[in-house]
């Protein structure tokens, strides 16, 4: 059992680990977003990847997604707990809630969005896409979340957009037309190469605007996802604490 953690925007460098290490992991894809800090949280193994890069130096469209994912295998992770910022398009998603989503809707663009470029020998590889997120983990932090009485979400569907621009007010309406329920730039394509390589994934997504579809609410601007995310991140981190010291 080990758990790889993939810190989005606001989680670059959490110091949650008891004896920390540091590992960096070469894949045939390129470097990882970051090296890995390990450790362990309450006796478990757990490896944190820091998505943006530790100083925040990479865009959405450039996270290398299919080498952090090769680096986790690499590293026998045995799940993936992935954190993100979102838009909530929806009035009861309010700021500082939290969404444990049990889908996605792909609307990036430009990105790798496979392992399986070549089918090999006649090995074909449609990758089974109907629940992504791993049904056991979205459990286990529905009932850390409940546990801990946090302001949550058990399910929503998340929209993953190309970025880094924000989204049209046409866009964020037409979004909430085709039921998706929060917006980030980061759960696609990683979760389904997550699935690709069979590595249980859920997500934490940390509501922390309301885009722009609400017209009594001011635009999402980054500064404000960031005050916003800062102002809870105690409860995504704890939240990760409790669930993998369950394992
Ligand atoms: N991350 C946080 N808020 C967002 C939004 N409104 N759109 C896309 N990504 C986000």
């Amino acid at each position: 059992m080990k758990i790889a953690i993939i810190g989005g925007s606001g989680l670059e460098d959490p110091d949650i680990l008891k004896n920390p290490g540091e590992t960096e992991v070469e894949t045939p894809y390129g470097n990882p977003s970051s090296s890995f800090k390990t450790g362990r949280i309450e006796g478990v193994e757990v490896a944190i990847l820091s998505r943006h890069g530790r100083d925040h130096g990479i865009p959405p469209s450039q996270v290398n997604s299919r080498a952090n994912i090769w680096a986790i295998k690499e590293l026998g992770c045995s799940h993936i707990l992935a954190t993100t910022a979102c838009g909530s398009l929806r009035g009861e998603i309010e700021r500082g809630d939290l969404v444990i989503p049990d889908q996605f809707i792909d609307f990036t663009r430009h990105r790798e969005i496979t392992f399986f470029e070549r089918f090999e020998a006649g090995n074909l590889q449609h990758c089974p896409m109907s629940d992504p997120f791993d049904k056991n983990l979205r459990q286990k932090l529905i009932d850390t979340a409940g546990e801990l009485n946090l302001a949550f979400h058990h399910k929503g569907t998340v929209i993953t957009i190309e970025g880094p621009r924000f989204s049209t007010r046409a866009e964020s309406n037409m979004f909430r037309m085709w039921g998706a329920d929060i917006i980030n730039m980061s759960v696609a394509p990683e979760c389904i190469l997550a699935n690709e390589m069979q590595i249980p994934y859920a997500a934490v997504a940390l509501s922390t605007d309301y885009d722009c579809w609400k017209t009594d609410e001011a635009p999402v601007t980054w500064e404000e996802v960031l005050r916003v995310f800062n102002q809870n991140v105690k409860n995504v981190i704890r939240l990760l604490k409790h669930t993998i010291a369950g394992f």
